[in-house]
């Protein structure tokens, strides 16, 4: 088995999982503040960041954590929804921290998959130019999805694909058909690829409750995998994985020797 760089990080609950992620990211955003340099952070959404926004938001209002010289870049986006949609994530980011924070609209990315078709692949190409421009990604947060899927990078995906259209498949469907009335749900969408989000200079992966255990089982022993596009997180130099207690329940060592962590 390849040694795996993946540093492991596991708490009792989910709360305290999600309040080691926040922290990285406003020590992130406030050291370089202090430092006068913008702060360029990768974004998901999901079930999985909620409760990450929610403390950046407590750390805004409470603590003055000031997101005027940070820039975001989602990693994905359903195509064919309008971004005003409950369920597009364009939507989802206004209604969990967007609107929240003092970061000025225009240093938000989230990829367009409300164009027309034939505008989708220059759209992809604009993101890639736009997070070269800003000087790549500070910072990473990731997902997953139960069929190892981060962004929408569904199984199988190449460890060299950038920011493209992918088709959905049957376990993201049913992940997701909850925002969505019966035969609404999108079977398109844009993600930044699995390339893209290795050029991240950190990423952090949260993986959240016992939905999550078996996929965490597979991660531990899968490499360098298109059907299991997390696995190319093995050989980035600085990843972690945060875990909450069910969500690592079937890992072989939790502790994290396996996977080089704390
Ligand atoms: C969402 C994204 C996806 C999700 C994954 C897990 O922007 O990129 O990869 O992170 O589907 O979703 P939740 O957190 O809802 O379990």
């Amino acid at each position: 088995m390849l040694p795996s760089k993946l540093e492991l990080q596991s708490f009792p609950r989910r709360n305290d999982a999600e309040i080691a992620v926040a922290a990285e990211i406003a020590d992130l955003i406030h050291d370089r503040n202090q430092e006068g340099l913008p702060t360029v952070l990768g974004l998901a959404t999901g079930s999985t960041p909620i409760g990450v926004y929610a403390e950046l938001v407590r750390r805004h209002r409470e603590q003055g954590l000031d997101f005027s010289a940070v820039t975001t870049f989602n990693l994905d986006e359903f195509v064919g929804l309008s971004p005003q949609h409950p369920a597009s994530f364009h939507a989802f980011m206004d209604q969990h921290l967007f609107s929240k924070v003092n970061l000025p609209k225009d240093q938000t990315h989230v990829l367009a998959g409300h164009l027309p078709m034939e505008a989708l692949e220059e759209e992809c190409a604009s993101f890639e130019d736009r997070i070269r421009q800003a000087g790549g990604i500070d910072f990473q947060l990731l997902g997953i999805g139960r069929n190892g899927h981060i962004g929408f990078n569904e199984p199988p995906s190449s460890g060299d694909s950038r920011t493209r259209l992918v088709t959905l498949d049957a376990t993201t469907h049913r992940a997701y058909q909850d925002g969505f009335a019966a035969g609404e749900m999108p079977n398109y969408a844009l993600t930044m690829g699995v390339a893209t989000i290795l050029e991240s200079r950190r990423i952090v992966l949260a993986a959240l409750g016992e939905v999550k255990a078996d996929i965490m089982l597979a991660l531990q022993g899968t490499f360098d995998d298109p059907d299991l596009p997390a696995s190319f997180l093995h050989r980035h130099p600085n990843a972690a994985l945060v875990l909450d207690a069910p969500a690592g329940s079937k890992l072989k060592d939790p502790t994290g020797s396996q996977a080089g962590g704390k």
